[in-house]
């Protein structure tokens, strides 16, 4: 059973946007799948790695559209990318030096965080957009 179920309720409204968060949803899914299996943690280290690129993607595409558009509340918004990839980052060095785990707490927090982002800031910007003519 996956982590984390994409459904329209997850959905923003921006194609672009939309795609790359159910791209993210499959990445953490893997991510959950690879803990349960009890994987190596240079095996986790490797998946979390690309997770953490995906992801640092993704924040540039919103990123990218906040100053196109000129979004008066991208600070808050960038804000809060920044703090998950200063988390995960962290989280990386400690996996990648043997010094953590990933655990279901650690899987839960990345599951609350997208969830919590996507309903709140992330529909907050695709709404600003649609009125900018998006889709
Ligand atoms: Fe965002
Ligand atoms: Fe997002």
């Amino acid at each position: 059973m996956s982590l984390i179920t994409w459904s329209d309720q997850l959905a923003v409204g921006i194609e672009e946007i939309d795609q790359q968060h159910q791209k993210l949803v499959q990445l953490i899914n893997g991510l959950h799948n690879h803990m349960l299996a009890g994987d190596a943690s240079e095996i986790m280290a490797k998946v979390l790695d690309r997770v953490i690129q995906y992801t640092g993607f993704h924040f540039e595409t919103e990123e990218q559209l906040m100053l196109r558009y000129d979004y008066p509340n991208s600070e808050t918004h960038k804000h809060e990318h920044s703090d998950l990839v200063n988390t995960a980052v962290t989280l990386q060095q400690k996996l990648h030096s043997g010094n953590a785990h990933i655990t279901m707490e650690t899987m839960h927090f990345l599951q609350d965080w997208l969830q919590h982002h996507i309903l709140g800031s992330d529909k907050m910007l695709a709404d600003f957009l649609k009125t900018k003519g998006l889709h």
